[in-house]
C-alpha cells in the first residue's frame, strides 16, 4: 500500500474530534502521489460523505468543467479538504476540528510535494494566508520554499453569487502559465507558515 493510501486508511479510521460520530464515511483526498497541483476545498459535503470521494456534488462539478476548460485532467491533480468529515448540515467548520485535521492534510503535502497548493474558499486560504482577506488576495500566487501557493475563491461562491463566475474562471486560467513559469517567480522573504509557527514557539 503506498504512503498515500495508509494515511488515507488512518483518516478513515480517524476518531480525533466529534465529527467522527456524524459521518457516513470520511473523505481523506484522491488522486495520485506524484501530482503537481493540489487542490485544497473546506469540507466533504452531502455527496461527498455518502460516496467517500472530495468534489463529487453541485461544487465538484463545477471544479471539474473549471478543471476542464484549461485541460488539466482530474485524475492528474489531488483534491482534498481541510477537514476531512462533513460537518452536520454542512456549517463551517470550527477552529478545533480544523487543528484536530492539519496533521493530516500536512502529511498529505509531505507525501505528495506538490509544485502548486491551490486553496479554495476562505478556510484553506487561512491556512497559507493567515489574516488575507479572500476578495483581496485571490488569484494573486505567493512562492514560499519552493511550492506556488494560489487562492481561489470556492467553486460554491462562484454558484451561489453568479457575478464570482468569471473571476473563478479567470484565476483558474491563468494555473497552467504560472506552473510553466514557476521557476521565474521569485520567492517571499518569509518563512513558510510551518517553520513560521516552529520558530515563534521559542
Ligand atoms: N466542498 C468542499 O469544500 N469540498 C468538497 O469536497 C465538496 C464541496
Amino acid at each position: 500500500m503506498s504512503e498515500l493510501e495508509t494515511l488515507a486508511e488512518q483518516i478513515r479510521r480517524c476518531t480525533l474530534c466529534p465529527l467522527h460520530k456524524g459521518r457516513t464515511q470520511a473523505v481523506p483526498g484522491e488522486g495520485p502521489e506524484d501530482a503537481e497541483i493540489v487542490f485544497i476545498g473546506e469540507a466533504p459535503g452531502f455527496h461527498e460523505d455518502r460516496q467517500g470521494r472530495p468534489f463529487v456534488g453541485a461544487s465538484g462539478q463545477f471544479l471539474d468543467e473549471l478543471l476542464q476548460h484549461i485541460g488539466l485532467d482530474r485524475a492528474k491533480v489531488y483534491i482534498t479538504n481541510v477537514i476531512k468529515c462533513r460537518p452536520p448540515g454542512n456549517r463551517d467548520p470550527l477552529p478545533e476540528e480544523i487543528a484536530a485535521c492539519r496533521p493530516y492534510l500536512d502529511r498529505q503535502l509531505e507525501i505528495i510535494r506538490p509544485k502548486m497548493v491551490v486553496t479554495l474558499g476562505r478556510f484553506s486560504m487561512a491556512r497559507y494566508f493567515p489574516n488575507a482577506r479572500i476578495s483581496q488576495i485571490h488569484g494573486k500566487p505567493k512562492k514560499i520554499g519552493g511550492v506556488l501557493y494560489y487562492p481561489m475563491y470556492h467553486p460554491a461562491a462562484a454558484l451561489h453569487q453568479p457575478s464570482l463566475r468569471r473571476t473563478v474562471e479567470e484565476d483558474m486560467k491563468r494555473i497552467p502559465e504560472l506552473l510553466a513559469r514557476m521557476d521565474q517567480i521569485e520567492e517571499q522573504e518569509e518563512k513558510p507558515v510551518e517553520q513560521a509557527e516552529q520558530l515563534s514557539l521559542f
